[in-house]
């Protein structure tokens, strides 16, 4: 089974828990808070969020531990470890599965940190004050949009925020990633529990607990079916590699089993801990979660500190947070495409570290214009949508599902199930019911992805 030897050089996480804070830092970021909200909102609530849970369990989980022992078997990135894992003879066509996760990193990277950059903007106006005696819905609005049509702000914040992500990657896996999550992730759930205790107590709130857990289901469509993988996928940094990354770095006598489980339950609990916060507080505003989009949860989250104690306290800490939950992501895409670089390229750390930032930097540009800045990539000629939105749905949601499908069809069918369960049970834990790991990625997740893939292409091709 030790076929790859633990490579010593390459850094470890230090510890199980250490890995779990890493692990749920790269899950645990704007797809809970900022996506997780708007898109909730706008599939229709409660049904959206059945969807979700059931993609979570029955493909998200499945995915995560299929990535995880990936990763570990060939102490590899997604392109070194599906060239590890996959055929030796004849030509190794899955390599290219590995290279479309790196790639997917990338542009996910581009559009992520201009949302990123705006957690950036945020916390300046936190700290000068701008929410200081409350703001009205629409005040916060009008704000909002100010504030992102700027386009010297947008693109320096981007780039600021790539900097910083490039700034942590620089050092290394346990110095740069593990010390900061360790800290700051605890700290985040506090303080998202507290807002949440406020939103719920607010006038009005009941209305918005009602939409995120009361399913209307005449509300699903196919649209929705897909943006709840997508979703699901995305939040737990799934489908591209992320976890094939991490999953190099865990120790070889630490538990998978545990690792896993644990990412998945604290990244699901932030995600419904942000609907418990901005849905009440959106009823209670006045506001009607459809009408949300992107920009929901920058909109909502001001008119809650008006009402607590120490409202700009709280705000401050809020998108410090916030940024630092985005970080912990930006941080495992860079990683992805650095250790893909750096591996297989043979490039030094710090040249694909700065490298790929710049580049990221020029593909994240159109992205920080499209949301006011710049009138034709706000919404784009023919389709009506936002650059910024399109490149969300090309790679978070069709990218990262065709990714994941591949990735289950691998380790089900290529690598094979017993090899995986092997690799996952090796520090002697135990997974409960590995036989229907191996059913689920073998059967049920292929079968599912596929078919929603298809089901969906075919409606958009012919127009229903
Ligand atoms: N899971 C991260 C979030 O929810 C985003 C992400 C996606 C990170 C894919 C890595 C890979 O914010």
């Amino acid at each position: 089974m030790a076929n790859i030897p633990q490579d010593e050089g390459r850094g470890n996480f230090g510890s199980l828990i250490g890995f779990v804070m890493a692990g749920a830092g790269s899950a645990i970021g704007l797809g809970n808070i900022w996506r997780f909200p708007y898109v909730t909102g706008e599939s229709g609530g409660a049904a959206f969020l059945v969807i979700y849970l059931a993609f979570v369990l029955l493909i998200g989980v499945p995915v995560i531990y299929a990535e995880l022992a990936m990763g570990r078997a060939s102490q590899r990135n997604p392109v070194g470890a599906f060239a590890a894992l996959g055929p030796k003879e004849g030509g190794n066509p899955w390599v290219a599965v590995g290279g479309l996760g790196v790639i997917t990193g990338f542009a996910i990277l581009a559009f992520y940190s201009v949302v990123a950059g705006w957690t950036l903007g945020y916390v300046g106006m936190a700290f000068g004050g701008t929410f200081a005696g409350g703001v009205t819905a629409e005040q916060s609005g009008a704000i909002f949009g100010g504030f992102v049509a700027n386009p010297v702000w947008a693109v320096a914040l981007t780039a600021s925020f790539l900097v910083l992500t490039a700034l942590v990657v620089r050092g290394g896996v346990q110095k740069g990633i593990e010390r900061a999550t360790s800290i700051l992730m605890p700290v985040f759930l506090i303080l998202l529990v507290l807002l949440a205790g406020r939103a719920l107590t607010l006038p009005g709130a009941m209305a918005g607990v009602e939409f995120l857990f009361l399913p209307d289901f005449s509300k699903i469509t196919p649209t929705v079916v897909l943006n709840a993988l997508g979703q699901a996928l995305f939040s737990l940094s799934l489908g591209m590699g992320a976890m094939i990354t991490y999953g190099s770095y865990l120790d070889r006598t630490q538990s998978m089993p545990f690792a896993g489980a644990t990412v998945a339950l604290f990244d699901t609990g932030i995600a419904i801990l942000a609907g418990l916060i901005i849905f009440p507080a959106l009823y209670a505003a006045g506001v009607k979660p459809e009408d949300g989009g992107a920009g929901l949860v920058f909109v909502v989250m001001p008119t809650i500190f008006e009402a607590m104690p120490l409202g700009n306290v709280f705000a401050i800490a809020f998108y410090v947070l916030l940024a630092t939950a985005a970080l912990t992501s930006t941080v495992s895409l860079l990683e992805v495409i650095v250790s893909y670089l750096v591996d297989e390229q043979g490039l030094g750390r710090e040249a694909a570290v700065w490298g790929t930032t710049a580049a990221c930097l020029a593909l994240a540009l159109p992205s920080a214009l499209s949301v006011g800045a710049v009138d034709q990539l706000s919404s784009l000629p023919g389709l009506g949508m936002s650059f910024l939105d399109l490149q969300d749905l090309i790679w978070g949601n069709y990218s990262l599902s065709i990714g994941a499908l591949l990735i289950c069809i691998f380790a089900g069918w290529v690598w094979g199930v017993q090899p995986a369960v092997d690799e996952m049970t090796r520090s002697g834990h135990d997974l409960p019911a590995s036989a229907v790991w191996g059913f689920l990625v073998r059967y049920v997740c292929p079968v599912a992805i596929a078919g929603l893939l298809v089901y969906i292409t075919y409606n958009l091709v012919t127009g229903a």
